[in-house]
């Protein structure tokens, strides 16, 4: 008999991969589902985008195997990106590295710097492969506390009083998935001071700062050195690329470098028009963002008039790309997911799926048209 390792042990399915089958059984037996559950982008990416990635595909070069590092090219991008959008200066030689998505990123620096034993401090709620990969490399899983009282931020006063000494690594994520805190200079200042205070290693997760967000933040700004943090940045979000796989890790010259050791190891390179069409992604202007979130902005309305429907609460505050409700006394998220989709063949996450603090609340997503929004809401009286 063949063992699967014993790693495995403690790692789930992931849940979409399980419920979306179901979801997809549904559908076959002729129940449309109006699917808000899942946050992949259903926009286009943008034109000149595509007809990069088409153009790059007759260059000579396109189809052999691709610097570790990425392009010269594409890591110029991500550094006029990054100083654009965030005001974040960076070298692109030696402090980006290009990843295939930054889920990926996520596998990479944790066997970069965790070791066995090593505790890791997880948001709950939170996206789910930080606490699942922590697994996977045998450190453990250390869940901080968000809540809504607190506005869904890490109330570090409460952290410092638990013992920290074999605490290496910190997930954070803001705007923070799935409740749409966002992410404020003064926050990350914080974090910061309680990173180099403790000696921990701040990663940042960011992909969501481009959806319905006044104010784009990095953790990478005003980081002398940048010793202390990471960051992840990703483009399936903010240009509507997810299926592209395309991310980044931005940090000092010797984390970058540690977290190299490891992808070259794994993957030998980007496909070259990928790269081509990222690039051109990240050098678009602000337009592209304000023509996005004008769509977004239409379905949330719809979305927060669907909510209101089911008597779900939620806070007006929210970024990104989810409305994250609390679903109505009496029921708890599960349920009340499998009643939407039952009731009335409308799919949305459940929000224990990211930890117990989520229970109780509901995440719709807004990766669905304003049509489809407004026909989910009808079905509730139909
Ligand atoms: C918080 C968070 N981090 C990372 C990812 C992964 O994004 P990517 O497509 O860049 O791998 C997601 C995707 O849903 C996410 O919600």
């Amino acid at each position: 008999m063949i063992v699967q390792a014993n790693r495995l042990d403690h790692v789930e399915e992931y849940y979409f991969s399980t419920k979306l089958k179901e979801v997809r059984a549904l559908e076959e037996s002729g129940k449309p589902i109006i699917n808000l559950g899942v946050g992949s982008p259903d926009l286009p990416p943008p034109p000149q985008v595509m007809t990069a990635l088409q153009q790059a595909l007759l260059n000579p070069v396109a189809h052999q195997y691709q610097p570790y590092r990425g392009t010269t090219d594409f890591r110029q991008a991500i550094a006029e990106f990054y100083q654009n959008f965030y005001g974040v200066k960076l070298n692109s030689e030696t402090e980006i590295l290009p990843l295939m998505g930054s889920k990926e990123g996520i596998t990479h620096i944790s066997m970069a710097f965790l070791n066995e034993g090593d505790e890791v401090l997880i948001p709950n709620p939170g996206y789910p492969t930080y606490a699942a990969v922590s697994k996977l490399v045998g450190a453990s899983a250390v869940l901080y506390d968000l809540s809504e009282k607190n506005g869904w931020l890490p109330n570090l006063e409460e952290l410092e009083k638990k013992d920290l000494s074999r605490v290496k690594l910190m997930w954070v994520n803001y705007p923070h998935m799935p409740t749409g805190a966002a992410g404020k200079e003064d926050l990350f200042r914080e974090l910061k001071a309680f990173g180099k205070k403790h000696h921990i290693l701040i990663v940042n997760d960011n992909p969501y700062s481009f959806i319905l967000n006044e104010e784009p933040e990095s953790i990478l700004k005003h980081s002398e050195g940048m010793e202390g943090v990471l960051e992840l940045n990703s483009l399936s979000k903010s240009f509507n690329m997810s299926g592209w796989r395309i991310g980044m890790l931005c940090g000092s010259e010797k984390n970058i470098n540690s977290v190299l050791k490891v992808k070259t190891n794994m993957d030998s390179g980007m496909f070259f028009p990928l790269q081509a069409g990222a690039a051109m992604a990240l050098r678009l202007p602000r337009e592209w963002f304000k023509e996005q979130n004008k769509v977004y902005l239409q379905r949330k309305e719809e979305l927060v008039k669907l909510a209101n429907a089911l008597g779900c609460h939620y806070t007006e505050d929210q970024t990104g790309m989810f409305l994250w409700c609390r679903v109505p006394v009496g029921t708890t998220s599960e349920a009340f997911v499998d009643h939407l989709l039952k009731q009335y063949h409308i799919f949305a996450a459940p929000g224990f799926i990211f930890g117990s603090q989520g229970e109780g609340y509901i995440r719709f997503s807004l990766c669905a048209s304003e049509e489809n929004i407004i026909k989910a809401r009808k079905r509730l009286t139909a």
